[in-house]
């Protein structure tokens, strides 16, 4: 049964993470007086009480809303620095985050503005905590695929910034078959391609998520149970799932830890991984996840050392890149 510090100490990738997710209350008000934003809520415990979903839909209003207080490169530099910090003192060795351009130029904030601050911060990770990245340019599924592509038309000249396209939002009604020009577009591109599907979507989205848009990775993929033919094909093609425990039980995916399915898919040979998709709302960075499913789960030394090898192979790292955390 693995303590705290032997999951602490196990060279960890994070593949699933939303930039926007771990702005934690307390920058969020200090981003809000420093940019002269109004908050509808008193105080960061009044705040904080307002996290409590009962679907991805009530997480993602509060989450759009809260992201309006991000304006400046120096308020992305913040924010994706607060995350490296925890993500240094939980034993993460590399990240692959997400941002959601869309919800910031929406706002009159240029692409350009936020990556630059993201990138300076990622750049400082890996010089002063050793921690090295690749960036995930992320569409939201609710607006037209016609706005993600003038989204990825805005940001390919600072293309050196990002290494791949992911898609999110709210994702019932909004299949991964209304993007395939946008993700064609991004490979003939050179960017590498993931997706979430299968999260509260049917299984037929992580179909359409592999067979359309061409994705090396499903973020979520949870409900592949529900399609057994699917589960073999992620096992023979050994397809990495980035699966997100405390987000799942916060969104009521699993009504509670003790019912998640991830130890599950593990020993059926699924290649999954833990994340925490957005560690400010949903109560804990990568090391609360991992404790979380050991405690619910009882995950023996041997699972743990396999979920976090898996990260390392389920990364967009070199081969050679890899073997130093293997
Ligand atoms: N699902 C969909 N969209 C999201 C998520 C998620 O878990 N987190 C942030 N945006
Ligand atoms: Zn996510």
């Amino acid at each position: 049964f693995p303590d705290n510090d032997f999951l602490r100490q196990l060279p960890k990738a994070e593949l699933h993470m939303h930039l926007e997710g771990s702005l934690e209350p307390e920058l969020l008000f200090q981003l809000a007086e420093r940019n002269g934003v109004a908050l509808p809520y008193a105080s960061v415990e009044a705040l904080r009480e307002a996290y409590q979903f009962s679907n991805l839909q009530d997480f993602l209003d509060i989450y759009y809303q809260g992201a309006g207080v991000l304006q400046t490169e120096q308020d992305f530099y913040d924010l994706t620095w607060a995350y490296l910090e925890r993500c240094a003192a939980d034993g993460v060795v590399h990240v692959e985050p997400f941002f959601d351009p869309q919800t910031h130029t929406e706002r009159g904030i240029s692409i350009a503005t936020q990556l630059t601050g993201i990138s300076r911060a990622l750049a400082d990770g890996q010089a002063k905590l050793a921690i090295s990245s690749r960036l995930i340019l992320s569409f939201l599924r609710h607006l037209s695929e016609d706005d993600a592509i003038a989204t990825l038309q805005e940001a390919l000249p600072l293309r050196e910034h990002f290494v791949a396209v992911g898609l999110d939002s709210s994702e019932q009604g909004n299949p991964p078959e209304g993007f395939v020009r946008v993700y064609e577009m991004a490979r003939a591109e050179g960017l590498r391609a993931v997706a979430h599907a299968g999260e509260e979507g049917p299984a037929e989205y992580i179909w359409q998520a592999l067979d359309l848009l061409q994705v090396e990775r499903i973020d979520h993929g949870v409900r592949c149970v529900e399609d057994p033919v699917l589960v073999e094909r992620l096992i023979a093609e050994q397809t990495p799932l980035t699966v997100c425990p405390l987000s799942n039980t916060k969104l009521k995916v699993f009504a509670k830890m003790q019912d998640h399915n991830i130890l599950q898919l593990l020993e059926q040979g699924v290649k999954v991984t833990i994340n925490s998709d957005d560690p400010a709302y949903f109560g804990g960075y990568l090391l609360a996840n991992f404790i979380a499913v050991r405690d619910a789960l009882d995950m023996t030394r041997e699972q743990a050392v396999a979920l976090a090898r898996n990260s390392i192979t389920a990364s967009m790292l070199s081969d050679d890149e890899q073997a130093g955390w293997l």
